[in-house]
């Protein structure tokens, strides 16, 4: 990929962190309406506070700017109530919020942090059903509690319970959870079911369904590029028994790409193409493609390649532009779907579309090697 077109790209997001930095308003960025660019916030970061302090840690990464830093670091601070959460997707809050933070910078408030987040995960991890489940505080819809989990409670978990694993002990559980949730939401095919029912005694499947996606037997694109991103974090732990699980979700992504490289919504809405894009899971699906590029030689080429066409697309489709033409602020990730089953955010920036993208710019600008975060 060219430099300058990578340069240009990093440059737009830049200005945009550093718009949503100037930007008046309590809260974590969530979601924002392109056209003004204005944000939701979220008071306490429900699942997705964590992509605001990740995107300003990345950003101290490729600048050195202290300015960045010290903002990642004050955000971050902010999660810390959260830590007692009972909702398994605190792992997405202190693994992008603080774990960055301690990995990047060696930022030893971030480590504390960190430790304190996977402590919270392990608190809430069931020894019968062998996962940690959603919990009663998962930000969803309905279907939350001890009997359900989601493909999208793996990354960020498996990465700080696998991070900690010799200080904490946090590794068995971590392959464990793992284990349950591909026997609960990977379909033969390798196609991701979203969400699943459990027997609470003993982990058992009692039904697949969505919280979501179209239908409870589609494949909404969140959860095949959660499932491909849970899947990279484990095997950059080199835990090489869920390679040929990574294999076949991530196959499963590359073969059912429409012929653009980004993904519909849902993958199986019959209104294709007539109907919502999501650039967030094209972007999820691309770091960890970057990520499985490294991790699985001989399907190198063919990750990388896919990673960079959804890399290129997104920027010159999708990234507003510097253009006199253009009102919007440039460097907002549009046309990214938060929920489209009660309408909420459909055509949207979403501050996680947003991280990944700028992960796999700073992964194919050399600025980071993708396992380390
Ligand atoms: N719960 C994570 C997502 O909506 O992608």
């Amino acid at each position: 990929m060219e430099r300058t077109f990578l340069d240009e790209a990093v440059a737009r997001m830049l200005a945009r962190i550093d718009a949503t930095l100037n930007q008046p308003g309590q809260g974590f960025p969530h979601y924002a309406d392109p056209k003004g660019g204005q944000w939701t916030r979220s008071p306490a970061g429900d699942w997705t506070g964590g992509f605001w302090c990740g995107l300003l840690w990345l950003a101290a990464l490729r600048t050195g700017d202290a300015k960045y830093r010290d903002q990642a670091h004050a955000w971050a601070l902010r999660l810390r109530p959260r830590v007692t959460s009972k909702s398994v997707f605190k792992g997405f809050l202190f693994w992008y919020g603080a774990e960055l933070g301690c990995e990047l910078f060696a930022d030893p408030d971030a480590r504390d942090l960190s430790i304190e987040g996977t402590r919270g995960l392990m608190a809430m991890y069931s020894h019968e059903a062998k996962l940690i489940p959603l919990g009663t505080e998962a930000e969803e819809a309905s279907d939350v509690g001890a009997s359900e989990a989601n493909i999208d409670a793996l990354p960020g978990t498996i990465g700080l319970l696998l991070s900690y694993g010799v200080v904490l002990g946090s590794d068995e559980m971590a392959r464990q959870h793992l284990r349950q949730h591909i026997a609960l939401c990977v379909r033969d095919d390798g196609s991701v079911c979203q969400s699943a029912t459990f027997d609470p005694a003993n982990g058992k499947l009692v039904r697949r369904y969505t919280h979501k996606g179209i239908h409870e037997n589609s494949t909404w694109a969140r959860a095949q590029a959660w499932g491909m991103l849970g899947l990279a974090q484990a095997l950059a732990w080199r835990e090489t028994e869920f390679r040929d699980d990574a294999v076949r979700v991530a196959d499963w992504w590359v073969e059912h790409l429409p012929r653009d490289q980004v993904a519909f919504w849902d993958f199986d809405d019959p209104a294709i193409p007539n109907t919502s894009r999501d650039t967030s899971a094209t972007a999820i699906a691309a770091a960890a493609l970057l990520k499985l590029a490294r991790l699985i030689p001989e399907r190198s080429a063919r990750y990388r390649a896919t990673a960079q066409a959804s890399v290129e697309q997104l920027v010159s489709q999708y990234l507003t532009p510097v253009s006199q033409d253009d009102k919007r602020e440039p460097g907002i990730l549009t046309e990214g779907c938060f929920n489209k089953r009660i309408n909420v955010g459909t055509a949207h920036e979403l501050i996680w579309g947003d991280y990944f993208l700028f992960e796999s710019l700073l992964v194919l600008d050399g600025t980071l090697v993708s396992e380390r975060v």
